[in-house]
């Protein structure tokens, strides 16, 4: 752990809170203690960032390849994103979707340039965009009366009630039974699974090309171009979720590109919708869902919206972002930098309690004998920061653009935390 010249933050004149704490709480720790929901088990007090980096409130200075949970695609405080801010905020934040603005419309376009022909409809998050890919699967079969949807053990499709029910793993979904029906959960990678598992009533499957919360499980190529075929054959929507794994994460704009490449017949594969989130922002809440020809007029006028989704101010920032990841070719920098990652990873493979290395480019996971929150908190200890997932896997969710540099310091790091 490294200490620079940064002052620690300047306490508020806010009085103590009521409730007495152990003498090692900070104020803004007590605040949270008072006012604000346990919701999760909190680390460290952030208190500014600069590219790959980020301080706490007591100076110090950590290597951060958490990424915000796979948000920071620029990092903490990239220029393009302030000056976007700054800008559109001087012109327009906010209009609603009674009318046109110019940046959604940009925006789609770019998205569809990205994906392939289809239409996008902008929402605030992950689970709203899983919610939508939920929505356009009911709507879709609703006249032939089919509504379930297979979905995968393990996965992670948010927290909203038709997501965390999407959703295979129990501990998300725990307390809050009765469940919203029609989500059938099948092993993940595993066709014949899907193949059971339908019905005359199965309308959809629901996958993510790589499994982030549930440990960095990355679908077979095999599994991919059976399950088109299967989806096909059974006229059901293949429903992706990119909101860990898409947006260049993986290098390519989407993993199942990725994963596909070079794989004869890969180059045709392509869901029929992908719900997207947290790096298209960059840190700015804002979800999208892109919906394949000839799917993308299911939805009509009214039958789904938000108030917020697509702003003027979103959407200018994430045109921004992608002008970046264009520009610098971020998509081949974080693809050679998860390389380098993975092979310094690789060699550590059996010392240090690491048992293995799964992933691509900025979504790497590394298997760990110790539970991952302890694993985390020592390497937070020694000025790197990680993020826990299930299954004792530690992920590296690096901004798009970190550099070699970074990538070798964490690797030593992680050499020597673990030792
Ligand atoms: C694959 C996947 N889907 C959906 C979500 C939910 O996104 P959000 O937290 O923005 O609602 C997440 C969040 O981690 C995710 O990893």
């Amino acid at each position: 752990m490294s200490v620079d010249t940064l002052s620690p933050v300047k306490s508020s004149p806010t009085p103590k809170p009521a409730v007495a704490e152990a003498p090692a709480r900070t104020e803004v720790q007590a605040l949270f203690d008072q006012y604000v929901v346990p919701l999760a088990n909190r680390g460290l007090t952030l208190v500014r960032g600069k590219g790959s980096y980020a301080w706490d409130d007591q100076g110090r200075k950590y290597l951060d390849l958490g990424g915000g949970v796979a948000v920071n695609s620029l990092g903490h405080a990239h220029p393009a994103i302030r000056d976007t801010l700054a800008r559109q905020a001087d012109v327009l934040i906010h209009s609603c979707n009674l009318y046109y603005n110019e940046w959604q419309g940009r925006l789609a376009q770019r998205i569809v340039g990205l994906t392939g022909p289809g239409k996008v409809f902008f929402c605030n998050s992950g689970a709203e965009a899983n919610e939508g890919l939920i929505k356009l699967a009911r709507k879709f079969g609703h006249e032939t009366g089919r509504y379930e949807i297979i979905t995968t053990l393990n996965s992670f499709h948010g927290r909203t009630m038709a997501t965390l029910s999407a959703t295979g793993q129990d501990k998300i979904k725990h307390g809050f039974e009765p469940l919203v029906p029609g989500f059938v959960h099948v092993p993940f990678n595993d066709l014949a699974a899907i193949e059971a598992a339908i019905t005359p009533k199965t309308v959809a499957v629901q996958i993510e090309g790589i499994q982030g919360e549930g440990g960095v499980f990355v679908a077979s190529p095999e599994y991919l171009l059976g399950l088109r075929e299967l989806t096909r054959k059974h006229n059901l929507l293949l429903l992706w979720d990119a909101v860990q794994c898409g947006y260049f994460r993986t290098g390519r704009w989407q993993s199942y590109q990725r994963i596909l490449d070079g794989v004869p017949g890969g180059e045709d594969f392509a869901p029929d919708a992908i719900a997207m989130a947290k790096s298209l922002g960059g840190g700015f809440p804002m979800g999208a869902v892109w919906i394949r020809e000839p799917y993308q007029n299911v939805f009509t006028p009214g039958s789904h919206g938000t108030t917020y989704g697509g702003s003027p101010l979103a959407c200018s920032v994430a045109l921004a972002i992608l002008d970046v990841v264009e520009r610098e070719k971020l998509a081949q920098n974080i693809e050679a930098r998860g390389e380098q990652l993975k092979q310094g990873l690789q060699a550590l493979v059996g010392t240090r309690g690491i048992k293995e290395i799964r992933g691509y480019g900025g979504l790497v996971g590394m298997v760990t004998e110790d539970e991952p929150a302890s694993v985390v908190a020592k390497l937070t200890q020694a000025g790197l920061i990680l993020i826990p997932a299930a299954n004792k896997t530690v992920r590296f969710l690096p901004p798009l653009n970190v550099t070699a540099e970074e990538i070798g310091e964490a690797l030593r790091i992680v050499e020597s935390a673990l030792a």
